[in-house]
């Protein structure tokens, strides 16, 4: 049998990536924890994976996320076994499975690029693995209807890819993983190529699938919205690093590095360098910014450190009453972004841009001088070197 080459991963899709776990008609759902021990990837002389310890439990949804280049796909495909691991050990299901084929790792892929077969019907695409595995054909109708169904794809099934939205062939795409009735679902960035509106439809879709198969869940993306609505359990990938584990709001509340509180949220959170002073305020440039001291363990008078300030955090002073703990300072605006139930304001503030987000705005205008609080307790403090978080 000849093997398939597509998409920009260029894998080699023969017969056996595709073949079903064996009891692939039983109703039961299979799922199947993941852990990581110290992983390594290595390409010639560049480490791309610099040692990775994890646990996928049972049943969990947990998303990579990360910039470009930070190491995910290589994470997967060690995962999927598409990629050998350098050093380390991989379990599914509590077996080491580091050097098992991939077909025989109960697991299923899916891409960015929906690696869909052109030249097939919806329903060739869903039955073709069971198919070379010599599936009897009623069998094979039966499971690729009953996946359809659970994806609305019913109406779609004679249909070729071509003939199908960008929406539809993702589903498409899903639903082959699903027939296969894998323990661990792997997805690659599946929602890249969709539009805004469709990306957050079939993000809900994927969510509330998987809320009803109670499938293991390892989604790869750059996107930390995507990651933020999709995860139990984030983790946060930078150059081959784990940089923090948590779930979506352990990650916004609590971000352990600077490199954390800048990627997680939108507008990103704003950063100002700044001096601890003699009585335990922070000085940035001139603007004291009171904090509890209760707080952070604050490193000693003369320390640099980084003040970070979610936009939300810094309050337009005539609609929002001073904090206890508060600095105050006035900025003219660079730019107003409306956006109906709240603005984003892009304040000049000593030739810095500062974000802030303000509820229920007044009208306001670019070049206006406005006065702002920041709310000394609610910052993130990052040690100036280690660039790690100073919050007890
Ligand atoms: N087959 C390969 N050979 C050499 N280097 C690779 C290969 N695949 C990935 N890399 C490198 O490993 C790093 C991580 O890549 P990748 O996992 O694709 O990142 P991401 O998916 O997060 O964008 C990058 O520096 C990339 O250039
Ligand atoms: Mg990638």
């Amino acid at each position: 049998m000849t093997a398939i080459r597509f998409g920009p991963t260029g894998i080699r899709f023969s017969p056996k990536h595709v073949s079903p776990s064996p009891d692939i008609k039983k109703g039961a759902p299979h799922v199947a924890s993941v852990t990581l021990r110290n992983i390594i990837k290595v390409f010639g002389e560049h480490v791309a994976i610099k040692g990775i310890d994890l646990d996928v439990d049972d049943g969990s949804f947990v998303v990579f996320v990360g910039p470009s280049g930070c190491g995910k796909s290589t994470m997967l495909r060690m995962i999927a076994g598409l990629e050998t691991i350098s050093y380390g050990e991989l379990t599914i299901d509590g077996k080491l499975v580091n050097e098992l084929p991939s077909r025989d790792r109960g697991i299923s892929m899916v891409f960015q690029s929906y690696a869909l077969f052109p030249h097939m019907s919806v329903k060739e695409n869903l039955g073709f693995g069971m198919k070379i595995n010599g599936v009897a054909k009623p069998e094979i109708d039966e499971r690729a209807r009953q996946v359809a169904d659970m994806l609305g794809l019913g109406p779609y099934l004679d249909r070729r890819p071509s003939q199908l939205s960008g929406g539809q062939r993702q589903r498409v795409a899903i639903g082959r993983a699903m027939v296969r009735d894998p323990k661990v679902f792997l997805f690659d960035e599946p929602l890249s190529n969709l539009d805004a509106k469709l990306r957050n439809q079939t993000r809900i879709e994927i969510k509330k699938l998987q809320q009803k198969l109670g499938a293991t869940i390892i989604f790869v993306t750059h996107d930390q919205v995507e990651a933020m609505t999709l995860a139990d359990k984030i983790v946060v990938l930078n150059n081959g690093k784990i940089e923090q584990v948590g779930s979506p709001m352990e990650l916004y509340e609590r971000p352990e590095t600077r490199f954390v509180g800048g990627f997680i949220g939108e507008p990103s959170m704003n950063f100002l360098e700044g001096t601890v002073t003699r009585d335990g305020a922070i000085d940035c440039d001139g603007m004291r910014i009171p904090v509890p001291s209760d707080r952070f363990d604050l490193p000693k008078h003369g320390a640099a450190v980084t003040v970070g300030v979610r936009s939300e955090d810094i309050l337009l002073a005539d609609q929002s009453q001073k904090p206890e703990f508060a600095a105050e300072f006035e900025a003219p605006l660079d730019f107003v972004e409306m956006l109906g139930n709240e603005s984003l304001l892009f304040l000049n503030y000593q030739d810095r841009v500062l974000v802030s987000r303000v509820q229920r705005p007044r009208p306001m205008e670019v070049g206006e001088t406005d006065r702002f609080f920041i709310d000394g307790s609610r910052i993130h403090l990052f040690d100036g070197e280690t660039e790690r978080s100073l919050l007890r």
